[in-house]
């Protein structure tokens, strides 16, 4: 089987190394794909093949797909998505795995999605949707203040202000409504109340019918230890957290997905793809924050570093609806990914700085190094975006995998190298 994937960041190495393993894979294509993914190989023994097009440079990708068939097409970030790729690619006749254009709304509109949450008694922090500076600073003000003020649109994870007085509320609604800061993506908010609570990412694989919960992972969105600094992509993940037993997880999970699945088939959305709710343990229950359509960036590291199964024969049942009766196996041991990021991200920062260390991070038992933003010059791995590396290890208990990642870290070098140095350190609180 032939397969392409679009994306360049950490996740869509995770995914192009996964399916690399597959023995069904024989070649694979990765578009624009980073540093990392052209160094891997499929089982066959090909390299796998950096297509220097844009993840959503949609007609680009149509050509080249008509021209070298791909079996299976498997989508990674999310404005492709948005954008209606896999609508595209399906009129084309060709198999691709991601929600369609009307399905990625969960993500690529939070106000869709406060509405559906609401329709179908899925639970989510008390919110409403806006488009009257009016009518939301009413709204804030109802909460006292203590609210998240949301774009609806998707912006590069930045449009969430998290407000804890009534003058912060109205401010943050002015910016996003008002001056639209986040451009078109501020047509729209969504006020929350804020909520209080342990954050977790839940993943679950769909199909249009049944969805399969993976277990819990945790990222670390603040750029500094200790949860301070400001807001990333995320900075560190690991799988699975402690903060949800597997009963309390199966618990959580239908909650969620039931009413979820029975909404979505109420209203004729065929979902397709991973469903990636972000959830808050609060002290009355779980709450959904937002769903993403896709595979978080950095949780699919930690994810399929875990992932017993093929991957290529999971997402092909995915995209063709058939996972009923299937199951997820994992590795028992947990897994770590600690992003080493270029100096001043989340801020802009420099590109082209060579990375050494790469080899002996290589050989170290049970590590691997996925990569973000590098590139290839002259045969030497550069810098050349701002979450660089995420350097993932599995073991024995979250200490061993732990320290396996520090270890790893500490032996790749860049100028300006930054990481949070506490990833997973709430899991070892609890024990
Ligand atoms: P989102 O993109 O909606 O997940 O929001 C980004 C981040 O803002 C989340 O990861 C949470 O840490 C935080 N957040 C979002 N909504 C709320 C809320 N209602 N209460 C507290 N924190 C929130
Ligand atoms: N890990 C955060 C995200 O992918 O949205």
């Amino acid at each position: 089987m032939k397969v392409l994937v679009l994306g360049s960041g950490g996740r869509e190495h995770a995914l192009v190394w996964k399916l690399a393993q597959s023995p069904s894979v024989s070649r694979l294509w990765c578009a624009p794909g980073n540093a990392g993914t052209a160094m891997e190989h499929a089982a066959s023994g090909a390299p796998v093949v950096n297509v220097p097009v844009a993840s959503d440079d949609i007609p680009a990708l149509l050509e080249f797909a008509r021209r070298e068939k791909p079996d299976l097409t498997v989508v990674g970030p999310d404005n492709p998505l948005a954008l209606g790729v896999v609508d595209r690619f399906m009129e084309a006749g060709m198999v691709v795995w991601g929600p369609n254009q009307r399905a990625a709304q969960f993500e690529s509109s939070k106000a869709f999605s406060q509405d559906f949450m609401e329709r179908h008694g899925i639970p989510t922090a008390r919110g409403g949707t806006f488009s009257d500076a009016a009518g939301a600073i009413a709204f804030c003000r109802e909460l006292g203040g203590r609210c998240a003020v949301k774009a609806d649109g998707l912006a590069l994870g930045k449009g969430v202000l998290l407000c804890h007085d009534v003058s912060a509320a109205e401010a943050a609604v002015q910016e996003i409504l008002v001056q639209r800061t986040f451009g078109g993506a501020g047509s729209r908010i969504v006020v929350q109340e804020l909520l209080v609570g342990m954050e977790i990412s839940l993943h679950a694989l769909c199909d249009g019918k049944e969805a399969l919960l993976f277990p819990t992972a945790q990222d670390h969105k603040r750029a500094l230890d200790g949860d301070h600094g400001l807001n990333t992509g995320g900075m560190g993940t690991y799988c699975p957290t402690p903060f949800l037993s597997e009963a309390g997880l199966h618990d959580v999970g239908r909650a969620i997905l039931d009413p979820w699945i029975a909404g979505c088939a109420k209203e004729g959305i065929d979902f397709r793809g991973i469903l990636y709710p972000g959830v808050m343990l609060t002290a009355s229950g779980p709450r959904v924050l937002e769903f993403n359509a896709r595979f978080g960036d950095p949780e699919a590291q930690v994810y399929l570093a875990r992932l017993e199964d093929d991957l290529a024969g999971l997402l092909l049942a995915s995209a063709q609806g058939r996972l009923a009766g299937r199951k997820l196996r994992w590795k028992p041991g947990p897994a770590v990914c600690v992003v080493m990021a270029s100096a001043g991200y989340p801020g802009s920062s420099p590109k082209g700085l060579p990375i050494d260390g790469l080899d002996a991070a290589a050989r170290m038992p049970g590590v691997k190094v996925f990569h973000g933003g590098t590139a290839l010059r002259d045969g030497q791995v550069v810098t050349n975006g701002g979450r660089v590396l995420g350097v993932t290890a599995t073991g024995t208990d979250m200490a061993d995998a732990r320290a396996k990642a520090y270890e790893a870290v500490r032996v790749i070098r860049f100028e300006g190298a930054q990481w949070r140095t506490d990833i997973g350190s709430k899991a070892l609180a609890v024990g």
